[in-house]
């Protein structure tokens, strides 16, 4: 019977690799993109310069900002395949699904950039010009909106932004997205990096390994949650229910979505930013009950559970009150974390190492085949 052996489940605290792209210090709540502070970025750069600070591991000169912001431009449009492709999805799937089909299919009809290896960056650009049209493309005819238009002028959050709204964001509207790309561009090894970076240690092609992102993204304890904190404010509808509502789910031994987190022992940074700007986006348009009510959901899941929010406590509302459409709000957040995947896949490429951890075995060992016919 092989020796018992120390089970991490879901590895937790398990140091799995090094990496110069992010830090989270989970017990004073600080989030560092190859060393600079996520405040100090969310409150000075834009979604295309970290974009390069995690591709680079360096912030971008004026002129390589200037490059990199004309290649994604240059790199948003679709093979018409693919569109057609996307056109033929039925209207009612769910957009993640639709997501990550299309990012697989791609890669057939674009195999020079899926090769795997450091060049593997033309790939990265490639795929986060393209994950907001591909999520647009097929919104526009769910939504019966005209055809996209190129948007050279916008930048990668107000393109998504137009893409999907069909008109063009306020500035503040545009900052807030910005901002929210900022903040969801890199976290370390979370479960959809980590999925990317298991697929590339085997030599696979960037795609595939974005590919398995998206899938492992879906999930509601990872990517759906703001989704799902958007339906319990719904379900709340007055800051007078908040504190019935939360004791009955947990009675109920249910999660509240939007709060805890497998590294952050104290507020999630990200969620003090979006508080922010779920503020500010409320009063740009009078309307601050879902920002009352998140105040006072807090407030009873601190007092009940100890828990603190988390990145998905805000974003949705920030993204409700643009008046983006809840269930892309997981394809968001993929739209920006395409940059800490593929920046995570390229790491792998240059520091190759299978990824291949053990399971303890918990079953017998010597147990004799009986043929087929003896079996009752
Ligand atoms: C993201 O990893 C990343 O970095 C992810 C992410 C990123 O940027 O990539 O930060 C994005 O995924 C944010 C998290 C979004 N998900 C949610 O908001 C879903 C709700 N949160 C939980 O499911 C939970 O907090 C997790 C999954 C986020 C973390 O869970 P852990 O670390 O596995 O903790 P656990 O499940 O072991 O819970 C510990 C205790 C349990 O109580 P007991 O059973 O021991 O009594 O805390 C409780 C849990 O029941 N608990 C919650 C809770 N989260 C934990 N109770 C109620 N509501 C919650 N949200």
């Amino acid at each position: 019977m092989p020796e018992p052996m120390e089970v991490q489940k879901g590895l937790q605290d398990v140091v799995a690799l090094q990496s110069r792209i992010c830090f989270i210090d989970g017990l004073q709540g600080r989030l560092i993109y190859d060393g600079y502070d996520i405040r100090d970025l969310a409150a000075n750069s834009t979604f295309e310069e970290v974009a390069y600070l995690l591709w680079y591991g360096t912030l971008p000169t004026p002129a390589r900002l200037d490059d990199l912001c004309r290649q994604l431009v240059a790199l948003r449009s679709l093979p018409p395949e693919l569109v057609a492709l996307i056109d033929a999805m039925p209207l009612d799937s769910s957009p993640m699904d639709v997501l990550r089909t299309a990012v697989s299919a791609l890669a057939l009809f674009e195999p020079g950039e899926t090769k795997p290896g450091p060049t593997s960056i033309g790939g990265a650009q490639r795929l986060t010009a393209a994950l907001p049209t591909i999520i647009a493309q097929f919104h526009r005819r769910r939504a019966k909106l005209p055809p996209l238009r190129p948007r050279p002028e916008l930048s990668h959050a107000a393109y998504l932004l137009y893409a999907i709204l069909d008109r063009d964001p306020s500035p503040l509207d545009a900052r807030a997205m910005d901002v929210a790309f900022i903040l969801h561009a890199d976290h370390e090894l979370n479960a959809s990096t980590f999925a990317a970076r298991v697929t590339a240690s085997t030599l696979s092609d960037l795609y595939s390994a974005i590919t398995s992102a998206i899938g492992t993204l879906k999930g509601p304890l990872h990517g759906g949650a703001n989704e799902r904190v958007m339906e319990l404010l719904d379900e709340m509808a007055s800051v007078d229910r908040v504190e019935s509502v939360v004791q009955a789910k947990l009675a109920a031994h249910e999660r509240i979505m939007g709060f805890g987190h497998r590294v952050y022992k104290v507020e999630d940074p990200r969620a003090t930013i979006l508080r922010e700007w779920s503020r500010r986006v409320g009063e740009e348009r009078k309307n601050l009950t879902y920002y009352d009510l998140l105040r006072k959901l807090e407030e009873v899941v601190h007092r009940e559970k100890g828990l603190y929010p988390n990145v998905d406590l805000y974003s949705g509302s920030v993204y409700s009150l643009i008046g983006i459409p809840h269930d892309l709000f997981t394809p968001l957040f993929a739209a920006s974390r395409i940059a800490g995947w593929t920046a995570h896949v390229l790491e792998e490429y240059t520091d190759l190492r299978l990824i291949r951890p053990t399971a303890a075995y918990v079953g017998p060992t010597d147990l004799k085949y009986s043929p087929i016919a003896g079996r009752a």
